[in-house]
């Protein structure tokens, strides 16, 4: 630990020293009686179980059920057990997922879903409820269960904050997009476990695991799936550029332009993930073009021109075998269409070309402007923000030229100085 920063070793030394005294005080006023000590023996294997078997996101991170088997364990049991199973959970989680890590991760963890828990414990104490399903009861529990969601987003964000450099309240606010559906989905089956546990005991327990741990598997088929079709675009993207010497990186570089633009027009994160893919692919039509033709130097004869102009139709039919990539297809098709009518293959004007091909167009305009060739070298930011504007209008939509070259040349302008600082 000697080489983390000194706010993060700050807060470890806390966050462990707050659950070590709440699971002191807990552990006291626990009656450590036989059925207790079963209690936290079947749910600290359980907290175990789901802590050991996590399923990765593909943004970084992961989720559990354990949240879910917490917050049955605060619902049913003493304080005593719930905080001991929260502690066990984290302290002997196991897999391939956690092998090699330092044991102060595991510490730190142990102590914030202590911490965490004694949050959710402190509204149940103050409200005094003893366990029913009445509406007001399953509110105080889905209240206490936000308040663990709060103080573990809260410790976690201040961790990675001071890990990372970054800002804690920025990854705050980024890790609220999954916690709100983390918390919908596993505070309820929180509640469920403890009806089910309090009516149908360890039996009724298991068969509740079964469901869950199936829709665990298909959950996981599901990310390793997407995973699969970012490689295969990958491998299409990497097949295309080994084609075109003179494109190398085009594609990748016109990806980053379009997701700069989905993020400056607040489009949805999927969004943002759709223009993404069709923006990478948007020249793998160049695939089927002859590579003589790609790489020729010298003026194109019109049967090359041709060709060359069949790239757009060609990429939608190779990606409209690809079920996932479907859709993106039409995007491709119409990356070459102008505002003014007059672009190809099917010539259509200004909103009836798909909004994601206006914002690829735009990009690959850019990119191909500022980028060396063999036979020349690239312009300046500043020329191609001037060659954008005199073809807003007529080539590109002029709304998104003005929002591009405005977003652009900000990013432009902070990586300068992000530079200079860190020269300096
Ligand atoms: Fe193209």
């Amino acid at each position: 630990m000697k080489d983390l920063p000194r706010s993060f070793n700050r807060l470890f030394i806390l966050i462990t020293l707050m659950a070590l005294v709440f699971w002191a005080w807990a552990i006291y006023q626990t009656d450590w009686s036989l059925t207790n000590v079963i209690r936290l023996i079947i749910f600290g294997f359980l907290a175990v179980v789901s802590e050991s078997l996590p399923v990765s996101l593909p943004k970084g991170g992961y989720v559990t059920v354990s949240y879910a088997v917490f917050i049955c364990g605060v619902i049913l049991f003493p304080v005593g057990v719930s905080l001991s199973v929260a502690a066990i959970g984290g302290l002997f989680v196991c897999g391939k997922e956690v092998r090699g890590e330092p044991f102060y991760k595991r510490v730190f963890n142990a102590s914030q879903f202590v911490v965490s828990l004694g949050a959710a414990c402190l509204v149940l104490r103050i409200t005094r409820i003893s366990f029913s399903i009445a509406p007001v009861t399953i509110i105080i529990y889905l209240a206490a269960a936000f308040s663990y969601m709060l103080t573990n987003m809260t410790v976690v964000a201040i961790a990675l904050g001071s890990l990372q450099g970054k800002s804690p309240w920025l990854i705050w606010i980024e890790n609220i997009r999954w916690s709100i559906p983390n918390f919908m989905s596993l505070a309820p089956l929180g509640l469920l476990m403890a009806l089910v546990y309090r009516n149908d005991g360890e039996l009724g327990l298991f068969l509740l695991f079964i469901p869950l741990f199936i829709s665990r598997h298909a959950f996981q088929l599901y990310i390793e799936m997407r995973e699969n079709y970012l490689n295969t675009v990958e491998a299409l993207v990497q097949a295309l550029e080994a084609k075109d010497t003179y494109t190398s990186g085009h594609s990748s570089r016109v990806g980053k332009l379009a997701v700069t633009m989905g993020e400056a027009m607040a489009m949805s994160e999927e969004k943002i993930v759709f223009l993404k893919y069709a923006a990478v692919l948007h020249d793998v039509g160049k695939i089927g073009v002859s590579e003589t033709i790609l790489n020729k130097e010298e003026k194109l004869l019109d049967s090359e021109w041709e060709a060359i102009r069949s790239h757009p139709v060609i990429g939608q039919t190779i990606i409209k075998g690809i079920k996932f990539l479907f859709d993106i297809g039409l995007v491709v098709r119409h990356h070459h269409e102008r505002y003014d009518g007059k672009g190809y293959p099917d010539g259509i004007p200004g909103e009836e070309i798909p909004l994601e091909s206006r914002i690829i167009a735009i990009a690959d305009t850019y990119d191909a402007i500022t980028s060396d060739r063999s036979y020349r070298q690239g312009s300046t930011h500043d020329e191609a923000i001037q060659e954008l504007q005199r073809v807003a209008g007529s080539q590109l939509d002029p709304e998104l030229v003005e929002l591009f070259c405005k977003v652009v040349t900000n990013e432009l302008v902070q990586k300068v100085s992000t530079d200079q600082a860190q020269k300096t």
